[in-house]
């Protein structure tokens, strides 16, 4: 961690403030403390900030209200929640508002807060040490879109896991339609080997487990906020890009096995295979001129678009997903899966599932299974295709197997109305 970094911590309790000023007695970085929103921004003024970690309740300006200001004043600053649970209905609102990137529970584990603050000092040194392309990109989102609601409140009841916690898991989508949707379509898809009907949440839940109902709450809620169908981009169709993503994720899950006979591994490749290409519905919302011209470029010079991307935004999809990814604290595999899918030899944690995903995205792209707005196959990496041994009667054993597995269309189309 640099130690010029500087954290700044809100809270009206003197006795709060002195606890977490000898948490970080030792090193660290920079602590600065306020007993109000207002001489927080104060301080805020005349400070180079970080960090910003707040308390909720306080008198006059309360934590909900001071994060939104420094949202709005200071957008680069990493902002905390730390709240009671009594708070946890308007905290969730306010974190999916995208008020602040994360949640820390009050009393606290020292060791959670340390290595939470810790994390998310690495997130702000990266924002800062960034290629300039990026950079330029990150600073003309006015903010990045905040973290679904739906997914929010999953994570937190994940996070405080008690004997309840599947009755209240199953509440939370069911008070989702599209979500519920989603789950119950999967849970019904031969990927799943079920039999018989699932036609209950709580049954979907049991049927997928919880890594998947996690992956794909996250994949239904990035969707639904960053696929603008208003947008019309000749050669990038938002249906396509859903069955090339899906295809993926089925692919990937299907291809893990070969490296791992994990099944933890094998969830985690099927949501990464979904996720992959999350920067590309970055671009399309938010430089939606820069990707029309990116991807007629790219067709017409018959390349693949990741080259034209530097040329034209001086960044890729993949920088920009995991940016994303980090921004909404999601899991390390799906930011290593975005940022290193086509360079799988630069990514050194979490490498099988970068592997499996890698291949997945070539071999979605030779079956013609939807469209990412490549016209290219993209960019193979030999030594990586040849872990997974691949035979030509195993490609196309895998192109039945994916093709068997998509979720009926039927269902698709109602759970995406
Ligand atoms: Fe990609
Ligand atoms: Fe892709």
């Amino acid at each position: 961690m640099a130690t010029e970094q500087t954290v700044l911590f809100v809270d009206d309790e003197k006795n709060v403030l002195t606890s977490l000023r000898r948490l970080f007695y030792d090193d660290g970085p920079n602590l600065l403390f306020a007993i109000s929103g207002a001489e927080g921004l104060e301080i805020l003024k005349n400070n180079n900030v970080d960090l910003v970690v707040s308390d909720v309740r306080m008198p006059e300006m309360d934590g909900i209200e001071f994060l939104k200001q420094v949202k709005t004043l200071y957008p680069h600053i990493v902002r905390i929640f730390l709240s009671g649970y009594a708070d946890k209905k308007a905290v969730v609102q306010a974190l999916s508002e995208g008020c602040a990137q994360q949640l820390l529970a009050k009393p606290w584990n020292d060791e959670e807060l340390g290595n939470v603050i810790y994390k998310a000092l690495l997130q702000a040194a990266e924002l800062k040490s960034k290629n300039v392309g990026l950079q330029r990109v990150i600073n003309s989102l006015s903010s990045l879109p905040p973290m679904p609601g739906t997914y929010m409140e999953l994570r937190e009841c994940l996070s405080r896991k008690d004997t309840m916690y599947i009755d209240r898991i199953s509440a939370i989508i069911s008070n989702d339609t599209a979500v519920s949707a989603e789950i119950l379509r999967w849970a019904n898809s031969a990927l799943f080997g079920q039999t018989s009907r699932v036609d209950t949440v709580e049954r979907a839940v049991a049927v997928l487990g919880m890594d998947i109902v996690e992956g794909l709450v996250l994949t239904q809620s990035f969707f639904r906020n960053l696929s603008d169908v208003s947008v019309k981009i000749p050669g990038f169709d938002l249906a396509d890009y859903q069955t090339h993503t899906i295809s993926c994720g089925i692919l990937s899950r299907l291809l893990i096995r070969k490296l791992s006979d994990n099944t933890e591994d094998a969830d985690r490749a099927f949501t990464a295979g979904l996720l992959h290409d999350m920067g590309k519905l970055l671009e399309q919302n938010f430089f939606t001129r820069e990707f029309k011209n990116i991807i007629s470029a790219a067709k017409q010079r018959n390349t693949v678009i990741t080259e034209i991307e530097y040329e034209i935004l001086q960044s890729t999809h993949e920088e920009i997903g995991s940016q994303l990814a980090q921004w909404w604290n999601m899991p390390s595999f799906i930011i290593n899966v975005n940022r290193w899918h086509h360079k799988p030899h630069l990514c050194s944690v979490d490498m099988d599932i970068v592997a499996a995903v890698h291949v997945a995205d070539i071999l979605v792209h030779m079956f013609e299974l939807g469209s990412s707005g490549n016209f290219r196959i993209p960019w193979q990496d030999h030594e990586i295709w040849l872990r997974f041994d691949l035979t030509e009667n195993m490609i196309n054993s895998l192109k039945d197997e994916v093709m068997k597995s998509l979720p009926d269309q039927e269902s698709a189309a109602s759970s995406s109305g």
